[in-house]
């Protein structure tokens, strides 16, 4: 299949672009660079020794997004790009709703207008907001609490509008995405101070914060700290194959949730990564943050049934991933 990837030089869509070639897909890659370097692509290309093409463009700037495809003439997209701090959504609303909503409508005109009619797209478990129960399936209300999350499902309404007479999306619902590939050469890379856990305790390790502030240590959970359903990267991108593989086996529209079904405390995380590096890594008890929600776990069995989708990471396989890329990349693509 010939495949676009829009964000492929970002933290998933290169582990992903990865995959693309190893299952000897053509790949094209659009990506303007405002969140990553052009270097991980250097690295997918050590990593699979395939060829690709590489342009860097907005995926909001109509005319050059036409030009990419008419030279390529795509079957397929996965479309990565976009923000995605949800902080920054709080703050700067319209910089979200144009990026993720308008660049992902200026994509499927561009993809209509070159009878492009199979997207992957990258939703977020954040879609759900506070989760009625656990684990949580993709029946589950959605109900975003933040911009970020409102721009992710609005895109994934426009998806399913968009969709049928032979026009097909997935909708993948990622719970939370860790680890880095195992070459250690490519990863997760942060600019400023990170916000989500992992990272942020591979800064503790580097000696770049002093400690872990684990926000909230009353939740109803079995030690008191928030659950997640962390998936390793390189499951998480082979999905993507996976999905681009079953469009013959839909007719229009499926959203699915790419999680492992295992719930996995911070202090859990925090002894995983204490059993890694052989001491003791310095945490504070701080109050709860805003907007978190106690427990988030997602029940994956719809796309195991419809893809043939299933992780085969566990937590601390990505961790370990973690520290491997950490390890020989302490200031990720900059050093
Ligand atoms: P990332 O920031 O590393 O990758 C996104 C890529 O898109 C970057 O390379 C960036 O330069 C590019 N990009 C952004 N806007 C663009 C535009 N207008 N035109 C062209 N390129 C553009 O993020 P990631 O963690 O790899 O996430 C990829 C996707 O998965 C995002 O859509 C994100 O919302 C979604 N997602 C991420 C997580 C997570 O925890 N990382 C969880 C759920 C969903
Ligand atoms: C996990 C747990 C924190 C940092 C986010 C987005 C979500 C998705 C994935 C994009 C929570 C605790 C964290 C720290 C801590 N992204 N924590 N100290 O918030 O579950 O999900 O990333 O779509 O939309 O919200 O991930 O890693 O920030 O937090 O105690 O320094 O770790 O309170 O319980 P989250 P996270």
């Amino acid at each position: 299949m010939k495949v676009l990837v829009t964000g492929g030089a970002g933290y998933i869509g290169s582990h992903t672009c990865i995959e693309v070639l190893k299952n000897c897909h053509d790949l094209c890659i659009v990506d303007n660079l405002s969140n990553s370097k052009k270097d991980s692509l250097e690295r997918v290309k050590q990593i699979t020794n395939k060829e690709f093409s590489f342009h860097n463009v907005d995926i909001c700037d109509y005319s050059s997004l036409m030009n990419v495809f008419k030279t390529f003439k795509p079957e397929a997209v996965i479309h990565f790009a976009g923000h995605k701090s949800i902080n920054e959504s709080i703050n700067e609303p319209l910089k979200y709703y144009y990026n993720n909503v308008f660049g992902s409508i200026n994509l499927l005109k561009v993809m209509d207008s070159n009878d492009c009619f199979n997207i992957v797209f990258s939703s977020s478990a954040t879609v759900y907001g506070k989760p009625e129960y656990v684990p949580i399936d993709e029946l589950h209300r959605v109900q975003p609490e933040n911009p970020y999350g409102q721009s992710k499902l609005a895109v994934e309404n426009i998806l399913r509008d968009w969709s049928g007479k032979n026009k097909k999306s997935f909708i993948l619902r990622y719970f939370n995405p860790i680890g880095a590939h195992e070459s250690g050469l490519i990863g997760e890379c942060s600019n400023s101070v990170p916000n989500n856990l992992i990272p942020y305790i591979e800064e503790v390790i580097l000696g770049k914060q002093a400690a872990l502030r684990i926000f909230g240590n009353d939740y109803d959970t079995k030690d008191g700290t928030g659950v997640r359903d962390f998936i390793h990267v390189e499951d998480l991108a082979n999905s993507h194959v996976q999905a681009l593989e079953s469009f013959m086996k839909i007719t229009d529209y499926e959203v699915l949730n790419i999680g492992t079904g295992i719930g996995a405390s911070v202090l859990e995380i925090l002894d995983c990564y204490n059993n890694e590096i052989g001491y003791k890594l310095p945490f504070s008890i701080e109050s709860r943050r805003q907007g978190d929600v106690s427990v988030s776990i997602a029940n994956p069995s719809k796309a195991e049934n419809k893809i043939g989708w299933k992780a085969a990471f566990t937590y601390s396989d990505a961790i370990k991933s973690s520290r491997n890329w950490k390890t020989k990349n302490p200031n990720g693509y900059s050093n």
